[in-house]
């Protein structure tokens, strides 16, 4: 079967990523710097599908370590996470942010189109919708007015990706919009791992669940939700990672530019992630609720019918298998990787 190089492949919604893709048959080849990830998940990948994954430690903006990479492997796809993922930091450090999101589209692209690779699915994300107001969030919503850095380069790099198949057709790129990835592999040997303090829903609460955080902050009860806190649309990290499958395979028929949503279609408030958490586990999850916090939406949900037609894929798992995962993977590793 022909090789797909996925970027990125060490982090957490890539490493997922590469078990489906080497599960489905494909063979794997990771780029990835271990800036914000950990040789380890590479071991585990090969651990959870007993086949061998070739990896580079490469900065994924430096076209001549790129290069040695198209040169050793005939590449047929790439699938393309490398970046900083964190909305704060990257209204602290914006440069940072562009220089390496950006920098890196632009070097994986220039030698994919050196070595006649013209397939790539890229990990966008749902911020590119901005403050939309009509819920659930279509495809065809109007993008752009984002509410930070992150958000902008992942606008930017839809862009670029479309201007690239503007000036040459033959040029297939699938834009994979997410909303919120949670849970782990059911098996827990790999999962979330963010560094420090956890700015995102899932991991605050698996860390208070294993001990690790005292009680879980929620940011606002004052939304006009039915609980007043707010509404997201989570989606379990597995489903994520066979949409990247299905992306891949259209991706090598098709061409042209495809924007699709990866998310479940379904809404729920951060009170029903809460108690759906305690439920599904048994652990008790101390809060308390302060202000909202900067650059929060009220609601948020995908629109899920382009992914059914395009790519024939739909999220399967519910949110009790969302918090069974996740606190799966934290309590077989309570310190992460
Ligand atoms: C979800 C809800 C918070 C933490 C972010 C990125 C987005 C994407 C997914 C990459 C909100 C509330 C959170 C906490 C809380 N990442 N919350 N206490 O902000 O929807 O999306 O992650 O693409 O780009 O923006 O996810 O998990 O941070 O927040 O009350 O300690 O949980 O207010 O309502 P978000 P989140």
């Amino acid at each position: 079967m022909f090789e797909v190089l996925v970027t990125g492949g060490a982090g957490y919604i890539g490493s997922h990523t590469c078990v489906s893709l080497l599960d489905a048959g494909f063979s794997v080849v990771i780029a990835d710097d271990l800036s914000n990830s950990k040789f380890e998940a590479i071991s585990r990948i090969r651990s959870i599908t007993g086949n061998k994954v070739t990896f580079y430690p490469y900065d994924v903006t430096d076209e001549i370590e790129l290069e040695k990479i198209f040169t050793r492997h005939s590449i047929r796809c790439v699938v393309h996470f490398a970046g900083k993922k964190a909305v704060g930091e990257s209204v602290e450090m914006p440069l940072e942010y562009y220089r390496t999101n950006l920098l890196s589209t632009i070097s994986l692209t220039r030698v994919m189109k050196r070595h006649n690779v013209k397939n790539i699915v890229f990990s966008s994300s749902a911020t590119v919708y901005g403050n939309s107001k009509k819920v659930p969030y279509s495809e065809t919503a109007p993008t752009g007015n984002c509410t930070n850095p992150y958000a902008w380069t992942k606008w930017m790099n839809e862009r670029i990706l479309t201007d690239v198949h503007r000036s040459d057709p033959d040029w297939s790129v699938i834009l994979l919009r997410y909303f919120n990835p949670v849970g782990a592999h059911p098996s827990g040997q790999i999962g979330e791992d963010p560094l420090g303090i956890p700015n995102n829903l899932f991991p605050y609460v698996t860390q208070v669940a294993v001990g690790k955080l005292d009680r879980l902050p929620i940011f606002g009860s004052d939304y006009p939700t039915k609980d007043g806190t707010g509404v997201r649309d989570f989606i379990h990290v597995m489903d994520l990672a066979e949409g990247h499958v299905s992306a891949v395979r259209k991706c090598i028929q098709d061409y042209g530019v495809h924007a699709i949503n990866l998310g479940s279609g379904k809404g729920y408030s951060v009170l029903e992630v809460l108690h759906a958490f305690e439920e599904a586990t048994g652990k008790e999850i101390p809060h308390y609720f302060c202000p909202r916090r900067e650059g929060d939406v009220a609601v948020s949900y995908a629109s899920t019918k382009k992914a059914a037609q395009e790519l024939r894929w739909r999220a399967q798992r519910d949110l009790r298998e969302m918090c069974q995962d996740a606190w799966n993977w934290q309590k077989l590793n309570p310190l992460g990787y």
